[in-house]
């Protein structure tokens, strides 16, 4: 997408309330905990707050400069940027509700994931991989209305391991978590 294009998206863009997929990962986090978290695509905070209880050192990004503005649930460190692109340190976990809704075009950036679901969402992981620490953990959401196992392979191309933890269906769709880490070999 070109860059003046974007802008005027992002200039629309409407903060993203907790939703079913929201909570999905967020009954994710049950349990995990240390010492640094990003939430990618924080949207109105809701899962960064959760992940401030337990972890130390906690920072959200968005793409959306609105949505930070707007946030329901503040937080002290948000980042206005692309996925990671703006850091550079590495997380014990990363966490990510994706948009991974297959479309045509980008018209609404909190939910538009592109061709297939995977334009977005492959940008967004692209980024994030690097700034995984060598145990973390990365937990992002996907649906079966994308090419979810695309999203998957795509990950393994990248030496990482893959796998799906949990499902949840919904009457039109059905939530997929997906867990990366580091490969062993
Ligand atoms: C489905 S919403 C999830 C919001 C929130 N994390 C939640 O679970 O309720 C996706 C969020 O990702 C943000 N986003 C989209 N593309 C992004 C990108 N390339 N980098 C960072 N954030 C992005 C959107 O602005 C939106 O807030």
């Amino acid at each position: 997408m070109k860059l003046s294009n974007l802008q005027k998206k992002l200039e629309k863009s409407e903060q993203y309330l907790p939703a079913e997929d929201t909570f999905f990962l967020a009954d994710q986090l049950t349990g995990l905990s240390g010492n640094s978290a990003l939430d990618i695509g924080c949207g109105s905070g809701y899962l960064t707050n959760v992940l401030k209880s337990t972890f130390n050192f906690v920072v959200g990004t968005d793409i959306s400069f609105n949505t930070l503005l707007e946030q329901n649930y503040k937080t002290q460190n948000v980042i206005c940027c692309n996925s990671a692109d703006a850091l550079n340190q590495k997380f014990d976990l990363i966490i990510c509700n994706l948009p991974y809704l297959a479309t045509d075009e980008i018209i609404d950036v909190a939910t538009d994931g592109g061709k297939d679901g995977l334009e977005i969402p492959i940008e967004i992981i692209n980024s994030a991989l690097p700034h995984l620490s060598q145990k973390g953990k990365f937990l992002f959401v996907t649906s079966s209305l994308s090419d979810y196992m695309g999203l998957i392979d795509f990950v393994k191309s990248k030496n990482f391991e893959a796998k799906i933890i949990d499902k949840k269906k919904l009457f039109y769709e059905e939530l997929i978590i997906v867990q990366v880490n580091h490969s062993l070999s």
